[in-house]
């Protein structure tokens, strides 16, 4: 069973044809012991590789590799299966499948049935290392990552072609471990009203200059996106960005501190959970300069900054029972050390400390690692993986401390 007591959950397997392939029908049997029903679905070129009825004895139920073909009505099969599954996981994903899935093409099964569905999904890939690295995979992730699907990173070591480098699939049990935290995540936050920031403030000089910072809001809008995904009632209150927000989440537009303090204040009453992952400034100009201010007129320009308020210190006091405010910590040294000091002045239930000095990962990056710190200086850390996986495990460690986990 699913959960005890409960229905199996509804697992759908896409597979495509990377040589990787016979890891997929170890997955169908570990799915199955974790109380799953699978369904397959195969690419054309994925039937050359492994027989369908490989898949159709081990998962107990038909395989679908055709738009045309099998019981009932084709024209909605791929309807029909997204009514049912509950996740839709694709090991492996080739670079052709995330294309298709990043772009929207629909020929053939598989990608008209991942255009018809609402579940989350769970993608896998694996390739050779020089196509995984390729820019266009790496865009196509991008797409996908921020559509708020889940990647798991592929892993090094040998590969079918002989190299030793990125690509490899992971291992069949950590699939489904990944698979399962998904399906019993969703809708668990169902009744809770969590309040999320991200993104950089702006804080202008004159009236066409500004101070800021390099945050995206990639790793704010992955909490909110996250959060919406288990169910909660989200609302985002966003800097100025690039990003689109997440499917069923409310976004609010701010640009500078002041507005976004205004805005979170307004909102936190009725909150259950904050989590500030924000990057807002920490000074602005004391007064701005009307207009453009013009170059040379007056030598140097050292415009007097006075500090913003600290929006989650001011929030401390009006803290009620049952509400819980996390914040992070941006850090370029003494992580630890320096998230705590700010848990203890800001009084808050856990920081998510990130190292913002690391190459590559951090500020404006698909990427991070995070430390999540409770106010006892116990700790749980989230090594480097995609935005979405830290925000995954943020929310557990949130739900964990609140006693939902
Ligand atoms: O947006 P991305 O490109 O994805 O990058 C992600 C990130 C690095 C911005 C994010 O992971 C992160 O670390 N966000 C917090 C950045 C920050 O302002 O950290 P801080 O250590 O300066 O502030 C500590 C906490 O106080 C934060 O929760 C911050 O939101 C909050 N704060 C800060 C200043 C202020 N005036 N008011 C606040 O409430």
């Amino acid at each position: 069973m699913g959960e005890q007591g409960k229905e199996p959950f509804r697992v759908t397997l896409g597979v495509s044809a990377g040589i990787s392939i016979y890891k997929s029908c170890d997955l169908v049997r570990r799915l199955l012991e974790r109380g799953c029903e699978v369904r397959v679905v195969m690419t054309d070129h994925a039937t050359r590789m492994v027989a369908p009825v490989t898949f159709q004895a081990l998962s107990g139920n038909p395989v679908i590799t055709d738009l045309f073909a099998g019981a009932g009505d084709p024209s909605i099969a791929h309807v029909e299966l997204a009514k049912w599954e509950q996740l839709l996981v694709v090991a492996p994903a080739t670079a052709n499948v995330l294309a298709k899935f990043a772009r929207g093409l629909a020929d053939d099964f598989l990608s008209t049935h991942y255009l018809a569905s609402t579940a989350p999904v769970l993608l896998v890939p694996a390739m050779n290392g020089n196509m995984w690295r390729h820019p266009a995979t790496q865009e196509n992730l991008q797409l996908l990552s921020a559509r708020g699907h889940h990647l798991m990173q592929p892993g090094r070591g040998q590969l079918a072609c002989g190299d030793y480098d990125d690509g490899r699939l992971p291992e069949p049990a950590s699939i489904a471990e990944q698979a399962l935290h998904l399906l019993q995540a969703t809708g668990r936050m169902a009744g809770l009203k969590v309040l999320v920031t991200a993104g950089p403030t702006r804080e202008p000089l004159d009236g066409v200059r500004f101070l800021t910072n390099r945050s995206s809001g990639k790793m704010g809008y992955a909490v909110a996106r996250e959060a919406a995904l288990r169910g909660a009632r989200v609302t985002l209150v966003s800097g100025p960005v690039a990003l689109d927000a997440p499917v069923g989440v409310e976004r609010v537009p701010v640009t500078t501190a002041e507005e976004m303090e205004r805005e979170v204040g307004a909102r936190f009453p009725e909150s259950d959970i904050l989590v500030m992952a924000a990057a807002v400034a920490d000074y602005r100009a004391k007064a701005v300069t009307a207009g453009k201010r013009k170059k040379g007129t007056a030598g140097a320009w050292a415009p007097e900054l006075v500090p913003t308020s600290d929006i989650l210190k001011a929030l401390a006091p009006a803290k009620r029972p049952g509400q819980f405010v996390c914040g992070f910590a941006a850090e370029t040294s003494d992580l630890k050390a320096n998230a705590l000091q700010k848990l203890r002045e800001k009084r808050l239930d856990l920081i998510a400390a990130n190292d913002v000095s690391k190459e590559g990962a951090g500020f404006d990056s698909d990427i991070n690692s995070l430390v999540i710190l409770a106010p006892d200086g116990s700790e749980q850390r989230v090594p480097e993986t995609t935005k979405a996986s830290c925000a995954s495990a943020l929310w557990d460690a949130i739900l964990e401390a609140r006693g939902e986990g």
